[in-house]
């Protein structure tokens, strides 16, 4: 009975314990939210290609020498997960300007970011997730320097393996958001899932500024062919080997 040991439900996922202490089952759900939640939906079909582009994504990362927090996923749309304590920040990388960066700079859609930058923002859906500077994070003691310092090198690994990944795919990652998590040993180990809801993902068949995008801008903006551009972006990752 799942119901009984449910731990935890999110906006797109549900967490659940399982007989092993050190490992528990993520649900993925077709449920989507946007706007910190002020919008909602569903996209079918959504949790099982966000569970096997993540598990996808994950093998290659771990190949590249990423730890992440993935053991398998036993059906099509839930995976068993190391158990880890989330580091309560989310961690974006963007390599094109896009999303909330124009939204506060003013900066132009598409305008390149070179190096990529690194945000990190509180996981904090009251406060509407507020940006951080690395003084508040140092104050709010989130995670220690040298813990910020591993995720911004891992966060750049990441970006670095997964541009080139996604390039072979005829697709541009221009920004993805990622969450660590601490092990029971103190590893930092990569967490929650990569997938077109977490990733800005363009076409680059298409140049026409709303027929490229290819993730949850689609729903956010209400661009229509949500489920197409998912299952698309599923079958591009699924035909390069990892
Ligand atoms: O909205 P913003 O431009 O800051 O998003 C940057 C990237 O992080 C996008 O790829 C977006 O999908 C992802 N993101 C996310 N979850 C959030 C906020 C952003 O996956 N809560």
């Amino acid at each position: 009975n799942l119901a009984a040991q449910k731990l935890y439900e999110g906006k797109a996922k549900i967490l659940y314990a399982t007989d092993d202490p050190e490992v528990l089952l993520t649900y993925f759900k077709d449920d989507a939210t946007a706007f910190n939640a002020q919008k909602r939906g569903t996209i079918s079909g959504k949790g099982e290609v966000n569970c096997a582009m993540s598990q996808h994504l994950f093998r290659l990362l771990e190949a590249q020498g990423v730890p992440t927090h993935l053991i398998d996923c036993p059906t099509s749309n839930t995976m068993r997960v190391r158990r880890v304590s989330i580091v309560p920040l989310e961690v974006v990388v963007r390599n094109i300007a896009a999303g909330s960066l124009c939204q506060q700079t003013g900066l132009e859609l598409g305008t390149p970011l070179s190096p990529p930058l690194v945000e990190f923002y509180l996981k904090n859906d009251a406060l509407g997730d507020p940006l951080l500077t690395e003084d508040r994070l140092r104050v709010m003691e989130l995670a220690t320097p040298d813990q910020v310092q591993q995720l911004r090198e891992m966060a750049l690994r990441v970006n670095q393996v997964l541009s080139e990944f996604f390039n072979q795919c005829g697709i541009t990652l221009v920004d993805f958001k990622l969450e660590f998590g601490v092990d029971g040993a103190g590893k930092l180990l990569l967490a929650d899932e990569i997938s077109p809801d977490t990733c800005r993902l363009w076409n680059q068949a298409e140049s026409d500024p709303n027929r490229r995008v290819m993730d949850k801008d689609r729903f956010r903006r209400d661009l229509g062919d949500v489920e197409a551009a998912y299952q698309q972006v599923l079958q591009r990752v699924l035909a390069q080997s990892v």
